[in-house]
């Protein structure tokens, strides 16, 4: 049985039998010994092999092996005199799995770009800064779940495939078959596209069993080539029963705090390497943001702020249009150097779904902006009132019939309720540093790019 690097490095059995199996990232010679380094992908740190030239295989093998190679080992583990490792593993048996020709293999010991290492999305997780993130990806994930369900959230899983453009802005990719010659030749009897979010769905489950989250792919058609953004990316959306705005922004607020709390205690090694070398810093905002309240205005004061601030932005500032991510981080990294909670947009600019303030102009909107990032949450009071809803939809331009189901949540039992959606590789950037969101997700798809 192989024993990960991780428990071996936990545990540190000197003096015992270890097999252990990996990839070679360097090997050194020095007179009759190799000392080789191996990562098998269960932490950061590599674990020291030495390989005495009284192995059988060492001249055919050992001598020859090169980064990249995969290869199994057995051996005893012994205290290290070297500096920076308390144990190394001196082997009995080494076996070489694969080999990786050196002439070819693309990941030398040397730091590689990014953008280079994005173009080899097949190898790049061998890589520390990668292989960090997605270890830090998946326990977030795991925290995501960990959170919700010690509080009795239900998870639902919401389709994939849907006949609903929640947001309204058209984003949706379409799904085809690729035979149908008009619309009722459809597969599905209907045009039918990928989710551009699961909220509507949510909605149903949350008027049944109260407060409900899914998590899960997400798909939006936008043209945007930013740092910020995916075709495909991951959403998670918790919806509550009974529950208001000011609810809402209380458990995002928790959440938030939560996950990043969790990534720092349960990732130390990992989040080191990022405040080292992906952002300076970092550990120390993060526990700023665990122990700082976050900041709270509404959009108009938000609009107020940037009228009046000396800056010139790249797009204009005005009641009623929608912030910017300039204005966003403005608003986070300069004014309130945390991260804030804008509320009570104008509704022209929010969709359909979202409760229509007294005032009439304004809706029972959230968006948390945190600095680097801009939006990370976005979310909302939804409308429970059905006369008020049916007006908005009409005002939209939705017909009415495909959303007769949603209707009836507010015909049969209505209550209100509220919920966000946290862009979870928005989320894995703030706590990693990443600069650019492609860096944060296995296989990321953005317009003219999606290789694998
Ligand atoms: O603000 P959005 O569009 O909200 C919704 O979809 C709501 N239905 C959520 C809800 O209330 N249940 O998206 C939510 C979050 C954004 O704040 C952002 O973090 C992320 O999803 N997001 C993206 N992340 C990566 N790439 C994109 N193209 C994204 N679009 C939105
Ligand atoms: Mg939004």
């Amino acid at each position: 049985m192989k024993t990960r690097i991780k428990n071996i490095l936990r545990e540190k059995p000197v003096g015992q039998p270890v097999a252990l199996a990996g990839w070679v990232r360097t090997r050194r010679d020095t007179g009759s010994f190799s000392f080789i380094e191996i990562n098998d992908g269960s932490c950061l740190a590599n674990l020291q092999i030495l390989a005495d030239e009284k192995l059988s295989n060492y001249a055919s093998d050992i001598k020859q092996l090169s980064t990249g190679s995969s290869v199994m080992v057995a051996g005893v583990l012994q205290k290290s005199p070297a500096k920076g490792q308390d144990v190394e593993l001196q082997a009995s048996q080494l076996t070489v799995i694969g080999t990786a020709d050196p002439e070819t293999y693309p990941l030398q010991k040397k730091r590689h770009s990014f953008e280079f290492l994005r173009e080899l999305a097949h190898l790049r997780p061998r890589t520390n800064a990668l292989g960090a993130v997605s270890r830090v990806r998946s326990r977030l994930s795991y925290a995501v779940h960990q959170f919700f369900q010690e509080r009795d959230f239900v998870q639902v899983h919401t389709p994939i495939i849907t006949t609903s453009d929640c947001e309204g802005a058209g984003e949706m990719f379409i799904v085809s078959t690729g035979q149908e010659k008009n619309k009722a030749e459809h597969f599905f009897g209907r045009s039918a596209g990928l989710t551009v979010s699961g909220q509507l769905q949510a909605e149903v489950y949350a008027l049944a069993l109260g407060d409900v989250y899914t998590f899960g792919p997400t798909f939006r058609a936008e043209n945007s080539n930013t740092s910020r953004h995916l075709s495909e990316f991951w959403m998670l959306e918790p919806e509550m029963a009974f529950c208001d705005l000011q609810g809402n922004m209380a458990i995002a607020t928790e959440m938030l705090k939560y996950l990043l709390n969790d990534a720092m205690s349960n990732c130390p090694e990992d989040m080191q390497l990022f405040d080292k070398f992906i952002e300076k810093g970092l550990l120390d905002k993060l526990r700023g943001v665990v122990e700082k309240e976050f900041a709270h205005i509404t959009y108009s004061e938000a609009v107020d702020r940037l009228e009046k601030a000396k800056k010139d932005f790249v797009y204009p500032v005005k009641w009623g249009l929608d912030l910017q991510s300039e204005h966003e981080r403005y608003l986070s990294e300069e004014v309130f150097q945390c991260p804030l909670i804008v509320t009570d947009y104008p509704a022209s600019i929010k969709p359909f779904y979202m409760r229509v303030n007294d005032d009439k102009k304004t809706v029972a909107a959230m968006d948390i902006l945190v600095p680097g990032i801009g939006e990370i949450v976005g979310g909302s009071q939804r409308e429970e009132r059905y006369d008020v809803l049916e007006a908005r939809m009409i005002e939209a331009g939705i017909e009415l019939a495909d959303y007769a189901w949603y209707m009836d949540l507010r015909r049969y039992g209505s209550v209100p309720h509220s919920g966000f959606g946290l862009g979870f590789e928005r989320l894995v950037q703030f706590v990693t540093g990443m600069a650019n969101i492609r860096e944060v997700i296995a296989f990321p798809r953005a317009p003219g790019s999606a290789p694998c």
